[in-house]
């Protein structure tokens, strides 16, 4: 049968680098997004643009994913579904309604609309670290994918901040998951995909303003690359965006008889970034386009999913990912060497 794949969060850091493999590799892709604005992004991206993919593209808009059903009518057809577009907690976000409420409300309608498709195989999520290791985690307590938390019952009336709200709606995500998966028996097979902080070029970021704009996960580097200091610690665990799109097809594709879920984040020192920088743009750095800053590190305990063997190759460095994102902040600056 045809591989068709379901995308959400194609708007998004980890979702787009997702599509862009997937188009690549020749699959048939839907891809949700909640806005005709957001479709056109997509479409426009020159990484599409350039793939010339023609029908085997179609943009799903879903203004509320929330709701039951919402899915529907994009299921048809599909395969395999890829779940990706879930809130990050943008420090502005209201805990409860922004960020915890729809986490777990659109993994449960879409789930609900996979079970009403006999077509998909195969669903895979993206969650996070955090759903191992919790609100506290304790750097002399290794933890993996398989490690859980129980969800707090009942549900807190408010949050603290995004973050808190953030890591307790993955944990309670995946506890639903998990119980839907034993009552319902569906005919597909689940896994989740545990990544560490993503960095990596981000194909969406295509104008020079745009790098602080975005909220996204990169934005973290750059007080270590431009001066500054990260006003909060960070998981000290992290995977490129690259690898992280790879194994989200490389799992999308295995058989059900596979181990359920992947944790991939690989310990990192964030001391290093201007070292890293300096090394690859040392003209840059003597124009005082790069500074060394500072990004604070939460120390984890958290032993990655050995993924060598599904991506036939080794991972992608730290380094790796801070002059990718370096390089693109040198492209968007319009700056050169020159
Ligand atoms: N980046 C990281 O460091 C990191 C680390 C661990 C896990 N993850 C997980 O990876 C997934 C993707 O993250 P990302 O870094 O790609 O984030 P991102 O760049 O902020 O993208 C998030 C995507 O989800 C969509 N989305 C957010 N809230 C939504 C809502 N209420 N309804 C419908 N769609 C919504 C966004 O759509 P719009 O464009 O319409 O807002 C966007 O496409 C998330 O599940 C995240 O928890 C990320
Ligand atoms: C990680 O946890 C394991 C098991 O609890 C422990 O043996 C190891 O020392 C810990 N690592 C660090 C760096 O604390
Ligand atoms: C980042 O988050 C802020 C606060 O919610 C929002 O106003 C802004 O539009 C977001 N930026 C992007 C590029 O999504």
């Amino acid at each position: 049968m045809a591989i068709k794949i379901l995308i959400t969060g194609t708007s998004g850091l980890v979702g787009f680098r997702i599509l862009v493999s997937a188009l690549v590799d020749g699959h048939s892709v839907v891809a949700t997004v909640r806005s005709r604005e957001k479709e056109g992004l997509i479409r426009n991206n020159p990484a599409i643009q350039k793939l010339s993919v023609g029908a085997r593209l179609i943009i799903a808009v879903i203004p509320d994913m929330t709701i039951d059903g919402a899915f529907d009518s994009a299921l048809e057809g599909v395969s395999h579904i890829i779940h990706t577009g879930s809130p990050v907690p943008v420090p502005t976000f209201e805990p409860r309604s922004q960020v915890y409420e729809p986490t777990i409300r659109i993994s449960s309608s879409l789930l609900t609309s996979a079970l009403k498709t006999p077509t998909v195989r195969r669903v895979v999520i993206t969650s996070s670290i955090v759903t191992n290791l919790g609100l506290n985690p304790s750097p002399t307590v290794a933890v993996s994918s398989s490690t859980r938390i129980p969800p707090l019952d009942p549900v807190p009336a408010s949050f603290a901040n995004p973050m808190e709200a953030y890591i307790l709606a993955k944990i309670a995500e995946i506890h639903n998951t998990e119980r839907f998966i034993k009552t319902q028996k569906p005919h597909f097979s689940l896994s989740y995909i545990m990544p560490g902080h993503v960095f990596g070029r981000n194909e969406l970021i295509t104008k020079a303003d745009m790098m602080f704009g975005q909220n996204s996960s990169n934005n973290f580097l750059m007080p270590g690359m431009i001066g500054g200091e990260l006003p909060f610690p960070i998981h000290g665990a992290f995977v490129h965006v690259d690898d992280l799109a790879d194994i989200h097809l490389g799992v999308a594709m295995m058989d059900s008889s596979s181990p359920r879920d992947f944790g991939i984040a690989c310990t990192v020192d964030y001391s290093t970034i201007f070292d890293h920088v300096e090394k690859a743009f040392p003209e840059a750095v003597s124009a005082g386009v790069f500074k060394r800053g500072t990004v604070p590190v939460l120390p984890v305990n958290y032993s990655s999913t050995e993924m060598g063997e599904l991506l036939g190759r080794e991972l992608k460095s730290f380094e790796e990912a801070v002059v990718d994102v370096a390089g693109q902040y040198l492209e968007n600056l319009g700056w050169n060497s020159a």
